[in-house]
Protein backbone atom coordinates (compact mmCIF):
# COMPACT_ATOMS: atom_id res chain seq x y z
CA UNK A 1 0.00 0.00 0.00
CA UNK A 2 1.67 3.43 -1.01
CA UNK A 3 2.81 5.67 1.85
CA UNK A 4 1.91 2.79 4.23
CA UNK A 5 4.66 2.57 7.12
CA UNK A 6 5.50 -0.29 9.17
CA UNK A 7 7.13 0.14 12.71
CA UNK A 8 7.98 -0.93 15.70
CA UNK A 9 5.50 -0.12 18.25
CA UNK A 10 5.83 3.06 20.39
CA UNK A 11 3.71 3.95 23.63
CA UNK A 12 2.43 7.31 21.21
CA UNK A 13 0.44 4.15 19.58
CA UNK A 14 -0.98 3.38 22.20
CA UNK A 15 -4.75 5.13 22.22
CA UNK A 16 -4.52 4.43 18.09
CA UNK A 17 -3.84 0.69 18.33
CA UNK A 18 -6.90 0.17 20.95
CA UNK A 19 -9.07 2.04 18.56
CA UNK A 20 -7.99 -0.48 15.96
CA UNK A 21 -8.72 -3.48 18.17
CA UNK A 22 -12.12 -2.21 19.37
CA UNK A 23 -12.87 -1.80 15.94
CA UNK A 24 -11.63 -5.37 14.88
CA UNK A 25 -12.90 -7.50 17.46
CA UNK A 26 -15.25 -5.50 19.13
CA UNK A 27 -16.35 -6.21 22.66
CA UNK A 28 -15.55 -10.05 22.50
CA UNK A 29 -11.57 -9.41 22.35
CA UNK A 30 -11.28 -9.78 25.90
CA UNK A 31 -13.03 -13.18 26.35
CA UNK A 32 -10.44 -14.78 23.59
CA UNK A 33 -8.47 -17.55 25.08
CA UNK A 34 -5.14 -15.80 23.34
CA UNK A 35 -6.15 -13.09 25.98
CA UNK A 36 -5.96 -15.44 29.03
CA UNK A 37 -2.27 -15.76 27.57
CA UNK A 38 -1.52 -11.89 27.25
CA UNK A 39 -2.96 -11.75 30.71
CA UNK A 40 -1.46 -14.23 31.93
CA UNK A 41 2.04 -13.16 32.27
CA UNK A 42 3.23 -13.05 28.71
CA UNK A 43 5.68 -9.90 28.37
CA UNK A 44 4.82 -7.39 26.02
CA UNK A 45 7.41 -6.89 22.92
CA UNK A 46 6.70 -3.59 21.68
CA UNK A 47 10.34 -3.53 19.76
CA UNK A 48 9.04 -6.46 17.73
CA UNK A 49 5.60 -5.35 17.39
CA UNK A 50 4.45 -3.65 14.23
CA UNK A 51 2.24 -0.93 13.95
CA UNK A 52 1.06 0.39 10.26
CA UNK A 53 0.94 3.95 10.01
CA UNK A 54 -1.38 5.83 6.79
CA UNK A 55 0.04 8.18 5.17
CA UNK A 56 -1.60 10.79 7.84
CA UNK A 57 -0.04 9.28 10.60
CA UNK A 58 -2.86 7.26 11.53
CA UNK A 59 -2.66 3.93 13.47
CA UNK A 60 -4.57 1.58 10.70
CA UNK A 61 -3.06 -2.37 11.96
CA UNK A 62 -0.76 -4.09 14.12
CA UNK A 63 0.42 -6.81 15.24
CA UNK A 64 1.69 -7.74 18.79
CA UNK A 65 4.47 -9.84 20.33
CA UNK A 66 4.44 -11.26 23.70
CA UNK A 67 7.30 -13.41 25.10
CA UNK A 68 5.56 -16.61 26.67
CA UNK A 69 6.54 -19.78 27.97
CA UNK A 70 5.63 -23.06 27.04
CA UNK A 71 8.17 -25.44 29.06
CA UNK A 72 10.81 -23.41 27.22
CA UNK A 73 11.06 -19.60 25.72
CA UNK A 74 8.71 -18.79 22.76
CA UNK A 75 7.08 -15.88 21.30
CA UNK A 76 3.33 -15.61 20.47
CA UNK A 77 1.82 -13.47 18.14
CA UNK A 78 -1.83 -11.57 18.33
CA UNK A 79 -3.75 -9.82 18.33
CA UNK A 80 -3.36 -8.90 14.34
CA UNK A 81 -5.77 -6.66 13.30
CA UNK A 82 -6.28 -4.27 10.33
CA UNK A 83 -8.98 -1.31 10.19
CA UNK A 84 -11.84 -2.35 7.72
CA UNK A 85 -11.44 0.33 5.28
CA UNK A 86 -7.44 -1.25 4.61
CA UNK A 87 -8.53 -4.63 4.51
CA UNK A 88 -7.73 -6.86 1.59
CA UNK A 89 -4.54 -4.87 0.43
CA UNK A 90 -1.96 -7.31 1.76
CA UNK A 91 -1.07 -5.09 5.05
CA UNK A 92 -2.69 -8.14 7.16
CA UNK A 93 0.20 -10.30 6.05
CA UNK A 94 2.98 -7.55 5.63
CA UNK A 95 2.67 -6.94 9.47
CA UNK A 96 2.81 -10.36 10.15
CA UNK A 97 5.64 -10.98 7.94
CA UNK A 98 7.34 -7.94 9.41
CA UNK A 99 7.08 -9.00 13.10
CA UNK A 100 8.15 -12.38 12.13
CA UNK A 101 11.01 -11.31 10.82
CA UNK A 102 11.68 -9.14 13.66
CA UNK A 103 11.72 -12.63 15.88
CA UNK A 104 13.55 -14.02 13.86
CA UNK A 105 16.15 -11.18 13.90
CA UNK A 106 16.43 -11.00 17.69
CA UNK A 107 18.16 -14.36 17.65
CA UNK A 108 16.88 -14.75 21.06
CA UNK A 109 14.11 -17.32 20.79
CA UNK A 110 13.56 -20.50 19.01
CA UNK A 111 9.94 -20.24 17.68
CA UNK A 112 6.47 -18.46 17.64
CA UNK A 113 3.11 -19.51 18.22
CA UNK A 114 -0.30 -18.22 17.02
CA UNK A 115 -3.99 -18.70 17.04
CA UNK A 116 -5.37 -18.06 13.67
CA UNK A 117 -6.12 -19.18 10.29
CA UNK A 118 -3.80 -22.01 8.99
CA UNK A 119 -4.24 -20.77 5.29
CA UNK A 120 -3.59 -16.45 6.39
CA UNK A 121 -0.34 -17.66 7.79
CA UNK A 122 0.83 -20.58 5.64
CA UNK A 123 2.91 -18.23 3.33
CA UNK A 124 4.86 -17.36 6.50
CA UNK A 125 5.93 -20.76 7.38
CA UNK A 126 3.31 -21.04 9.78
CA UNK A 127 1.53 -24.48 10.52
CA UNK A 128 -0.32 -26.61 12.92
CA UNK A 129 1.73 -27.25 16.37
CA UNK A 130 1.34 -31.17 16.86
CA UNK A 131 -1.69 -32.28 18.31
CA UNK A 132 -1.73 -32.18 22.24
CA UNK A 133 1.91 -30.63 22.37
CA UNK A 134 0.35 -26.90 23.54
CA UNK A 135 -2.04 -26.54 25.92
CA UNK A 136 -3.99 -23.03 26.40
CA UNK A 137 -5.37 -21.57 29.61
CA UNK A 138 -9.05 -22.11 27.76
CA UNK A 139 -10.34 -23.49 24.87
CA UNK A 140 -8.98 -23.22 21.30
CA UNK A 141 -9.62 -25.21 17.62
CA UNK A 142 -6.85 -27.32 17.53
CA UNK A 143 -6.46 -26.87 14.09
CA UNK A 144 -5.90 -22.58 14.41
CA UNK A 145 -2.99 -23.80 17.17
CA UNK A 146 0.17 -22.82 14.63
CA UNK A 147 3.96 -22.35 15.14
CA UNK A 148 6.40 -21.59 13.36
CA UNK A 149 10.29 -22.27 14.01
CA UNK A 150 12.61 -19.42 13.69
CA UNK A 151 16.13 -21.64 13.53
CA UNK A 152 16.17 -25.36 13.27
CA UNK A 153 15.52 -26.90 16.69
CA UNK A 154 13.91 -23.78 18.01
CA UNK A 155 10.94 -25.58 19.04
CA UNK A 156 12.08 -28.90 20.15
CA UNK A 157 11.76 -27.59 23.96
CA UNK A 158 8.25 -26.14 23.57
CA UNK A 159 5.66 -28.01 24.94
CA UNK A 160 2.51 -28.07 27.72
CA UNK A 161 0.96 -25.08 28.91
CA UNK A 162 1.75 -21.60 27.44
CA UNK A 163 1.90 -19.36 30.17
C1 LIG B 1 -7.35 -10.91 9.49
C2 LIG B 1 -6.96 -9.47 9.08
C3 LIG B 1 -5.89 -8.95 10.02
C4 LIG B 1 -6.41 -9.53 7.66
O1 LIG B 1 -6.01 -8.23 7.29
P1 LIG B 1 -5.86 -7.84 5.74
O2 LIG B 1 -5.06 -6.60 5.68
O3 LIG B 1 -7.16 -7.85 5.09
O4 LIG B 1 -4.98 -9.08 5.25
P2 LIG B 1 -4.37 -9.32 3.84
O5 LIG B 1 -4.84 -8.28 2.87
O6 LIG B 1 -2.90 -9.49 4.00
O7 LIG B 1 -4.96 -10.72 3.46
C5 LIG B 1 -6.35 -10.79 3.16
C6 LIG B 1 -6.72 -12.24 3.03
O8 LIG B 1 -6.64 -12.87 4.30
C7 LIG B 1 -7.58 -13.89 4.38
N1 LIG B 1 -8.35 -13.67 5.62
C8 LIG B 1 -8.83 -12.54 6.11
N2 LIG B 1 -9.43 -12.77 7.28
C9 LIG B 1 -9.32 -14.07 7.53
C10 LIG B 1 -9.76 -14.92 8.57
N3 LIG B 1 -10.41 -14.47 9.64
N4 LIG B 1 -9.48 -16.23 8.46
C11 LIG B 1 -8.82 -16.70 7.39
N5 LIG B 1 -8.37 -15.96 6.38
C12 LIG B 1 -8.64 -14.65 6.45
C13 LIG B 1 -8.47 -13.80 3.17
O9 LIG B 1 -8.04 -14.78 2.26
C14 LIG B 1 -8.15 -12.43 2.63
O10 LIG B 1 -8.25 -12.42 1.26
P3 LIG B 1 -9.44 -11.57 0.58
O11 LIG B 1 -9.28 -10.17 1.09
O12 LIG B 1 -9.17 -11.72 -0.84
O13 LIG B 1 -10.72 -12.20 1.09
C15 LIG B 1 -8.20 -8.54 9.09
O14 LIG B 1 -9.20 -9.12 8.29
C16 LIG B 1 -8.76 -8.27 10.47
O15 LIG B 1 -8.34 -7.35 11.17
N6 LIG B 1 -9.76 -9.08 10.89
C17 LIG B 1 -10.39 -8.95 12.20
C18 LIG B 1 -9.46 -9.39 13.30
C19 LIG B 1 -8.99 -10.83 13.11
O16 LIG B 1 -9.76 -11.73 12.80
N7 LIG B 1 -7.66 -11.04 13.28
C20 LIG B 1 -7.03 -12.32 13.03
C21 LIG B 1 -6.77 -13.01 14.30
S1 LIG B 1 -5.50 -14.22 14.02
Amino acid sequence: MPQVKLVAELPEHAEGVEAVLARAFGPGRFAKTSERVREGGAMAAPRLSRVALSGEGQVIGVCRIWRVSAGSPCYFMGPLAVDPVARSQGLGLALARDATAACRASGEIGGIIVVGAEKFFAPLGFTAAPKGRLLLPGPVNPARLLWLELRPGGLDKVQGLIA
